[in-house]
């Protein structure tokens, strides 16, 4: 099967961003794998609970307080520390798979092998900056064959209040797949997955039917925003 045929499984039998990454990991026979962004840790438990095929898991997080991070997960030091002990205790029955590496993507991603991943998946800072640096940083080490996903492909750039810098996973995410020649798929969830391959195969296969412009021009007209947001009400509903 090839890797569109394992998506369009996997979306038949989930119903959740979790139990859609579970059963891709588990298909797609990751071995491999690293998180950006673990906050608590429950999609890590989730992973390293029902994904047999893992044996490495890099959890890549500063658990501190960004300065220069506009956006809704920012909490306070203490906050952050409890949450890395949290994550520490949750994942302690899979401590032999997972490396800890407490830092900003700059700050660590040194540390993971060229090439070395089957899979990455990528939750930290979803601004333009944080998504930049993350796909740059993170597509050298994953392997040729290998794949590279993430969460809030939100349609709108405007995901939370305007007190909060822009989410531009979507569609810079999509730049990017051009830039490397590389297949991206939009799911649903707001989830997108990227397949790294030797020769140019770019192409964006949208398989929500929401994705329809790639232009950022439209998401600074408020009735076009109006738009958006309410379709991204009726999705919200619907999966309800
Ligand atoms: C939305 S939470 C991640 C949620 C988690 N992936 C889950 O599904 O349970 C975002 C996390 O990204 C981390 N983060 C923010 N900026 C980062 C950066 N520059 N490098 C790595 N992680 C970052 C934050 O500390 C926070 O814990």
């Amino acid at each position: 099967m090839n890797t569109r045929e394992i998506v369009e499984k996997c979306l038949e039998k989930s119903d959740s961003r979790f139990d859609l990454w579970i059963n891709l990991v588990e298909s797609l026979q990751v071995k491999a794998m690293a998180e950006v962004g673990v906050y608590k840790g429950d999609f890590a438990y989730q992973l390293l609970q029902k994904c047999g095929s893992i044996e490495k898991y890099y959890m890549v997080d500063p658990w501190r307080h960004l300065e220069d991070w506009k956006k809704p997960a920012n909490k306070n030091d203490n906050t952050f520390e409890q949450f890395f002990l949290e994550v520490k205790e949750k994942t302690s029955f899979a401590a032999e798979k997972r490396v800890i590496l407490r830092g900003k993507t700059t700050e660590v991603a040194d540390q993971i092998p060229h090439e070395s991943l089957d899979f990455a998946y990528i939750d930290g800072d979803h601004t333009l900056k944080g998504i930049t640096i993350d796909l740059i940083r993170l597509f050298d080490k994953i392997k040729v064959g290998g794949w590279i996903a993430g969460d809030d492909f939100s349609r709108s750039i405007w995901q939370h209040t305007p007190n909060y810098e822009p989410t531009l996973i979507f569609p810079f995410a999509v730049y990017f797949a051009e830039a490397v020649g590389a297949k991206i798929y939009a799911l649903p969830y707001s989830q997108f997955l990227m397949e790294k391959s030797e020769t140019d195969s770019f192409s964006f296969v949208d398989l929500t039917g929401k994705y329809n412009n790639l232009e950022l021009k439209s998401q600074l007209n408020p009735l076009e925003i109006f738009k958006i947001k309410m379709m991204d009400l009726a999705s919200f509903v619907k999966s309800k």
